[in-house]
C-alpha cells in the first residue's frame, strides 16, 4: 500500500474567525509549512493598485496578476511577501488593500492563476502544509488529509477584527460594516459559511485562542484516524 508521507491540512473561514493565527499554531504543532492564501490575493491587489489599473478592467487585472514578480514564503517563523524587491508584508494589511481585494479576487482569471500557484506550493511542500483561505477545503485542496471550516458568530468575529484593526490603526467605527460588506462580496465567490461534505465545522465563538487551536488539532486527528481506519 502506498502511503503519502506528506500531510495537507485545509482550513477555511470568514474574516475574524481567527483563521490565520490558529492555522499558524496548527502548522507549528504538526511541524508543517503554512500558506496564507488571503495574503496572496492581497499581494495581487497591491500589484494592481501599484500599476494604477481600473478595478473594473478584469482583463488588465488578470494580466498584471499573471505577470507580477511575487516572492511568497511558507515558513511559519519568517513571513516573506515581496513584490520585486519591495517588502509588502505590512502594506497588504492596510485599509487601501482590504477595500479593493474583493474586486481583484472575484476576477475568474485571477482565481484560476492563484489557485494554480497555491496547488503548486502545496504540492512542493517538503513535509506538508497547512493552507488557509476561503476555498481551500472545496476548490484548492478538496483531497487534503484533513479539512476544517473555522467559524464564529458574527458578533464575536466583528469584536475580534475590530480589536485587531483598532490596535493597528486606531480606527474602529465603520469597521464592522466594512468587514460585513467584504464577507458578503467574498461569499458570492465561495460559500465559506457552511461546511462542505467531509469538512469538520469548528465554531470558536465560545473558545479562547488556545481552546480553538486544541479544537482544530483534535478535529484534524479525528479525520486522520477515520481515514486510516476506513
Ligand atoms: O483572509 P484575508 O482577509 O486576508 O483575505 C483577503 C481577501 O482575499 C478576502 O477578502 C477574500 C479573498 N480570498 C479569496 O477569495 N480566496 C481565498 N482562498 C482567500 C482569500
Amino acid at each position: 500500500m502506498h502511503e503519502n508521507p506528506k500531510l495537507t491540512i485545509a482550513i477555511d473561514g470568514p474574516s475574524g474567525s481567527g483563521k490565520s493565527s490558529v492555522s499558524k499554531e496548527v502548522a507549528r504543532h504538526f511541524g508543517l509549512a503554512y500558506l496564507d492564501t488571503g495574503a496572496m490575493y492581497r499581494a495581487a491587489t497591491y500589484r494592481v493598485l501599484e500599476l494604477g489599473i481600473d478595478l473594473n478592467d478584469a482583463e488588465a487585472i488578470a494580466k498584471a496578476v499573471k505577470e507580477m514578480p511575487l516572492v511568497f514564503g511558507t515558513n511559519i517563523n519568517e513571513e516573506e511577501i515581496m513584490m520585486g524587491s519591495t517588502d509588502i508584508r505590512e502594506e497588504i494589511r492596510s485599509e487601501r488593500i482590504s477595500s479593493a481585494v474583493s474586486a481583484v479576487a472575484s476576477v475568474p482569471a485571477v482565481r484560476e492563476y492563484l489557485i494554480g500557484l497555491q496547488r503548486w506550493t502545496i504540492d512542493h511542500a517538503v513535509n506538508g502544509m497547512v493552507a488557509e483561505g476561503r476555498d481551500i477545503t472545496t476548490v484548492v485542496a478538496p483531497d487534503a488529509d484533513a479539512r476544517i471550516l473555522l467559524t464564529a458568530s458574527e458578533e464575536v468575529r466583528m469584536a475580534r477584527r475590530g480589536l485587531e484593526n483598532s490596535e493597528k490603526s486606531g480606527a474602529s467605527g465603520d469597521l464592522s460594516k466594512q468587514i460585513a460588506e467584504r464577507d458578503a462580496k467574498d461569499a458570492k465567490v465561495n460559500n465559506f459559511m457552511e461546511a462542505a461534505e467531509g469538512v469538520t465545522l469548528v465554531d470558536s465563538s465560545d473558545f479562547d485562542f488556545n481552546e480553538t487551536v486544541s479544537a482544530v488539532i483534535n478535529a484534524v486527528n479525528d479525520q486522520l484516524k477515520a481515514k486510516r481506519a476506513g
